[in-house]
């Protein structure tokens, strides 16, 4: 059996060993802190910069194979690891080529996927600027490093741009046209190394101050939508020719119109669904993709399925009481991905329902959530 290296110790990491492990194949986790959620899962590990020389040997020589759980990975290193004999899925240039939201909408573009107007930005005037052709309101992004809303800062009026030009101060800048979407929509995508590839059902997102939050399978929209979304899915991750499972993110505009927002190059929160609620997970898919195995039906098993990502609500030591009262919920499935530290916003764990209806479902997995106080 391949041994699989996962650069990064976090949740992705914890979920992608987990599902490697079902399939025996054992995973070792290069983690730059030593209280990683992934640490808790596998006994492999190295712990330490990336950037370190010799930890990053140490890493290449306990695996055949690497993935990450970020996108935010100096490909330099990827390739060094590349150089120490490891293979990496997906490829540094896949990554390099969407680590920077402005390329990565570039590359889209002239791939044929409708974007929402952009243009780069750097000093007030530009943002004017953009304003004077794409009108208010505006949304400033880091190009680089963004999660979680964190890069994003709204503009809605001239007055409010120089606060956000002075909160990303000294990081590179685009703007974008804030799009008047009817619902925000996303699709796992996963690609083999042969190019098979599958398409999970389209789920809807809601986010709270920009973090992903609830989301709902599959997305109450029409069939017309839904195809348009399958098609984007499938034509950003082929645009970078991307092995691995893929999220992607999409605005659903009236007239069933999808504009693509972002694709990430790993397993993603808008897939965590299908733990339960597909036949083959995202993240055994993610497994199987990078190990150039064949990939696993993506069906739903339940006519619906609802995930609520389970956010910090204030700044502390987990409560260690917390499930004990919400386990009482029936019919749901709990996830706590054993962070150290509450914080505001963070995302601790999800939970998962399956059901006859989204709306059924839902009410479910809000209780479950209801009950439990981190
Ligand atoms: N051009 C836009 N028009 C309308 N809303 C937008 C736009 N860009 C971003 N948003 C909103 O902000 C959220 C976060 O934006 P984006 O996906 O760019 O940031 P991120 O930090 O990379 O996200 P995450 O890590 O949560 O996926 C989006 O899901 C959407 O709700
Ligand atoms: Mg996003």
């Amino acid at each position: 059996m391949p041994r699989l290296g996962i650069l990064g110790g976090g949740q992705l990491a914890k979920m992608t060993a987990q599902a490697a492990s079902t399939l025996d194949v054992e995973v070792v986790i290069f983690a730059q802190r030593d209280d990683e959620p992934a640490l808790k899962v596998t006994p492999y590990a190295v712990i330490g910069a990336w950037d370190d020389e010799a930890k990053l040997a140490a890493f290449a020589q306990q695996c055949e194979v690497a993935t990450l759980e970020s996108e935010f990975v100096d490909v330099a290193i990827l390739r060094r690891l590349e150089a120490l004999g490891v293979r990496v899925v997906p490829s540094p240039d896949t990554v390099e080529q969407i680590q920077d939201k402005y390329d990565q909408k570039r590359r889209m573009q002239s791939a044929g996927v409708e974007v929402p107007r952009f243009r780069k930005v750097s000093v007030a005037t530009d943002v004017l600027d953009a304003a004077a052709e794409f009108g208010f309101p505006l949304m400033l992004k880091a190009r680089r490093n963004g999660y979680d809303g964190y890069g994003n800062a709204l503009i809605q009026r001239a007055h409010d741009i120089a606060p956000a030009l002075e909160k990303f101060q000294g990081r590179e800048l685009m703007v974008e046209a804030v799009v008047p979407f009817l619902r925000e929509l996303a699709i796992i995508i996963a690609r083999g190394a042969d190019g098979d590839i599958r398409d999970y059902p389209v789920v809807e997102t809601i986010q709270r101050n920009g973090i992903c939050h609830v989301v709902r399978c599959p997305a109450p929209t029409d069939e017309a939508s839904a195809l348009a979304a399958i098609e984007m899915g499938k034509r950003a991750v082929e645009a970078i020719d991307g092995v691995g499972v893929f999220g992607v993110e999409m605005f659903e505009l009236p007239g069933n119109e999808v504009v693509f927002n972002e694709v990430a190059p790993r397993p993603h929160n808008s897939g965590h669904y299908t733990i339960e609620g597909t036949i083959t997970s995202q993240f055994e898919n993610h497994v199987r993709a990078v190990l150039g195995w064949p990939l696993g039906d993506v069906a739903q098993i339940a006519p619906a399925t609802v995930m609520i990502n389970i956010l910090g609500e204030r700044s502390g030591d987990p409560n260690p009481d917390a499930l004990r009262e919400a386990l009482a919920t029936g019919g749901v499935h709990f996830h706590l991905y054993g962070k150290r530290e509450v914080r505001p916003g963070r995302k601790m764990g999800h939970v998962t329902v399956l059901g006859y209806s989204v709306d059924g479902a839902e009410k479910v997995a809000r209780l479950a959530l209801s009950r439990l106080q981190l």
